[in-house]
């Protein structure tokens, strides 16, 4: 790393502190956190210096979130589409650089961290350039396009000091935070299984976006974008609908499921791939040619818990994650957390016993009253706890908690190894649907085995 780059960052980690933030355990917020919402003015040598590359739909929510974060500035972005320069500059300003080549922003010695929101197939390459130039990543989720991409980001990552952040930005939510300490501190008991679903029934929800109305061979470098993919003519569909092909995206697995799995991982202290997975479903809905399933039912072994989730873009219901143990369930949702604790007793007696004569049937009943009614006035009245927070969704915690890693150099939770991880998980899904067969992580090969 130059030197007169070093000295800014050093300046910037011993100004860290006057920026931290604490969000105290528990705390459940109806508003995002008070220091978020007014930014306070930062002098420009205590600022971190960003640019984006992919200023897309995600890059879009990036872009405009970071910039009105405190202490954070953009100084250029990057997009194969022009339209998306207009864009940028729209969001950050007109004095943004912009330009079509990522590697100029690596080279320019004056910004500190890379945003990464291009199409999944892209991650694995910006990523590790960004990292051997010396760049803090934010990068977005899923970390991987493939296992091999996802081997070679973290052993890139692994060779420099960079902070990496994959955005999968529930795990930095108060609602997840309140789930982890809950699940921590017993409340559900032994965990014995995990399910999740999410359901989308609309166009949008299914991929179908309308391309930008003005986008041609003249405003976009198409042969770039389609990068390490199958040369293909241009297509402005496929620009804009990419998830819909795995030579680009990674399905309803890389889009939507990946982001169940990072908050379970992070709730439950998991960070290892699933140990194997088993998919199934097909392209029920959406015949428009793509080639990844629009249901997705996924049952995984994750660290001997069985874990269930299911996605379909053929019926809308809505997302939420139940952990369930001996003694209750926590069920996690976008806006909502709750807590029904459960006895794991008796509250009637068996009915097993009705299939007894009457004189035993009898007996076995006033003996069970006896034994178990409780006083008058004293019966028990179980509750359930809820919690209400802002949406889990919300990019500024995650955004948030990755410039302050930048400029504390203390670690981030969901790093390059997390990222892999849920990103495995996404791909065994995927592999298993594919191979229609169980799959495993081979650790020593690094490869999924069936
Ligand atoms: N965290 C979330 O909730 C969330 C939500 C949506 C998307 N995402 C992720 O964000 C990423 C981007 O998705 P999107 O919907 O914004 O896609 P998009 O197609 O809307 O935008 C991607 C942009 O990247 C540009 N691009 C592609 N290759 C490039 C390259 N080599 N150099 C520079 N620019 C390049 C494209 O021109 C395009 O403008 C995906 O990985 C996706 O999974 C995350």
């Amino acid at each position: 790393m130059p030197k007169s780059d070093f000295s800014r960052r050093e300046f910037l980690q011993a100004s860290a502190g006057a920026l931290s933030v604490s969000l105290a355990p528990g705390a459940i917020l109806r508003d995002p956190d008070p220091s978020l919402a007014s930014p306070r003015s930062v002098p420009p040598s205590d600022r971190v210096r960003f640019g984006i590359v992919g200023v897309g739909m995600e890059g879009t929510g990036l872009l405009t979130t970071a910039v009105q974060l405190p202490g954070v500035e953009c100084v250029a972005a990057c997009d194969l589409y022009d339209g998306r320069h207009e864009l940028a500059r729209e969001i950050a300003g007109k004095s943004i650089r912009t330009t079509r080549r990522y590697k100029e922003l690596l080279d320019d010695k004056a910004i500190d961290a890379i945003l990464i929101a291009v199409p999944d197939h892209w991650h694995k390459q910006v990523l590790v350039d960004a990292v051997a130039a010396g760049k803090d990543v934010y990068c977005e989720k899923p970390m991987s396009h493939s296992p091999a991409d996802g081997v070679e980001m973290v052993a890139a990552a692994k060779k420099t000091d960079r902070i990496v952040q994959i955005g999968a930005q529930r795990t930095s939510s108060v609602l997840c935070a309140k789930a982890k300490e809950l699940y921590d501190s017993g409340a559900i008991g032994e965990l014995s299984l995990v399910e999740a679903t999410y359901g989308r029934n609309d166009p949008t929800g299914a991929w179908q976006y309308p391309p930008p109305a003005d986008l041609s061979p003249d405003n976009l470098d198409w042969d770039t974008w389609l990068g390490s993919a199958p040369k293909k003519p241009f297509d402005p569909y496929l620009f804009a609908r990419w998830r819909c092909w795995k030579e680009y995206g990674t399905g309803v697995a890389g889009d939507l499921l990946v982001h169940l799995i990072s908050g379970m991982q992070f709730v439950l202290g998991i960070n290892e791939a699933p140990k194997r997975a088993s998919a199934f479903g097909g392209i029920f809905r959406w015949k428009d040619g793509r080639n990844t399933p629009d249901v997705h039912p996924v049952l995984f072994e994750y660290a001997n818990v069985p874990v269930y989730m299911r996605l379909t873009l053929g019926t809308e219901s809505p997302e939420v994650t139940r952990f369930m143990g001996s003694k209750g369930i926590i069920e996690l949702s976008e806006f909502a957390l709750s807590y029904t604790p459960q006895p794991g007793i008796d509250l009637a007696p068996s009915y097993y016993c009705y299939g007894l004569p009457s004189r035993l049937k009898d007996a076995y009943f006033k003996q069970w009253h006896a034994d178990h009614d409780p006083k008058p006035g004293e019966e028990p009245a179980p509750q359930t706890v809820s919690y209400r927070g802002n949406d889990y969704d919300d990019l500024r915690p995650h955004l948030w908690k990755f410039f302050q890693s930048v400029k504390s150099r203390k670690p981030v939770v969901q790093d390059v190894v997390f990222g892999h991880h849920a990103a495995l998980g996404c791909h065994m899904a995927n592999e298993s649907y594919y191979r229609k067969s169980p799959v495993y992580w081979d650790p020593a090969s690094q490869t999924i085995k069936s």
